[in-house]
């Protein structure tokens, strides 16, 4: 039977239709992308992380790394759904250590934002634009090692989402906290933010507890900030608190964990 019978209500929905409402699902506000963009970055093995936001995110959001970079035919393909490098099979889920898997981020900000990717391994660079999911170019351009990616004019095409976000500010402080809770567990990674230009932070690479005190200044003070770590068997841990002199009302706001690692079957 047709899917255009009138005798039938439920109808397949649109391509475009579908991966705008599947967009929704991985990215619901500026900070998504900020997280997602950060993940991969950080996933290509980056030793230096920029995340440059405008109009807290809304006008636009780009993350620039050094890391292992795409070349032309990785960037005709990264924006496109179920399109990853970082696992094959399903077996490779059990044993995945990147922050990503799914391949649907770039394709997820593609379709809900203007995307524009831009990268080199080593050789010649490109960079691929993206709109409404579509491809529009894919050109050589100068670029240093790594990959800037960019997200301008977030739910531009989806105005009940877009009407749906809070003002600048709100939405800004949501992307901060994002990049603060990321560069929280990964400082041996330089990070730096900017707002509207403007450096906000730079977060040099270091210890852990050196991360903590300078992503959140205000309650762990160098002096006031003690670590200790332990192991037992795979398992090891470092936990990073302010010492009992420091007292907050909302302590919950700073406790953070962050788990990495790989699931393993043990012999
Ligand atoms: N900053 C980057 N540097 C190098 N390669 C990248 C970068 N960002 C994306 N890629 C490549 O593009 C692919 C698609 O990225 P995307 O974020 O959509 O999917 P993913 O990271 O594989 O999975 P997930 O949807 O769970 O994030 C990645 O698998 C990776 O190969
Ligand atoms: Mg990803």
């Amino acid at each position: 039977m047709s899917n255009t019978d009138s005798s039938c209500r439920i109808r397949l929905l649109r391509d475009d239709v579908a991966r705008k409402i599947a967009a929704g699902e991985v990215i619901d506000r500026p900070f998504s992308v900020v997280r997602e963009l950060m993940d991969n970055a950080i996933d290509a093995g980056a030793g230096s992380i920029k995340v440059d936001l405008k109009n807290g995110g809304i006008g636009s959001i780009r993350v620039s790394d050094n890391g292992s970079g795409m070349n032309a035919d990785d960037l005709a393909l990264c924006y496109q759904a179920h399109a990853t490098s970082k696992i094959e099979s399903v077996e490779d889920l059990y044993r995945t250590t990147s922050l990503g898997f799914r391949g649907e981020a770039l394709g997820s900000i593609g379709a809900c934002a203007k995307l524009s990717v831009s990268s080199s391994t080593g050789e010649e660079g490109h960079r691929l634009l993206v709109e409404n999911g579509e491809m529009l170019s894919l050109e050589p351009y100068r670029s240093s090692i790594g990959t800037t990616v960019e997200a301008t004019d977030i739910f531009y095409n989806l105005p009940g989402r877009r009407r749906f976000l809070k003002s600048a500010k709100a939405e800004g402080g949501l992307c901060r906290a994002v990049f603060l809770e990321k560069a929280a567990a990964f400082p041996e990674i330089a990070f730096q933010l900017l707002t509207e230009g403007q450096v906000k932070l730079t977060l040099p690479a270091g210890s852990l507890t050196e991360r903590v005190s300078s992503a959140y200044p205000s309650v762990f003070t160098p002096s006031l900030t003690e670590s200790f770590s332990g192991s037992h068997r795979e398992f090891s841990f470092t936990l990073v608190h302010a010492s009992p002199a420091v007292y907050r009302r909302t302590d919950a706001t700073f406790m953070y964990t962050s788990i990495k690692g790989a699931f393993r079957s043990t012999p």
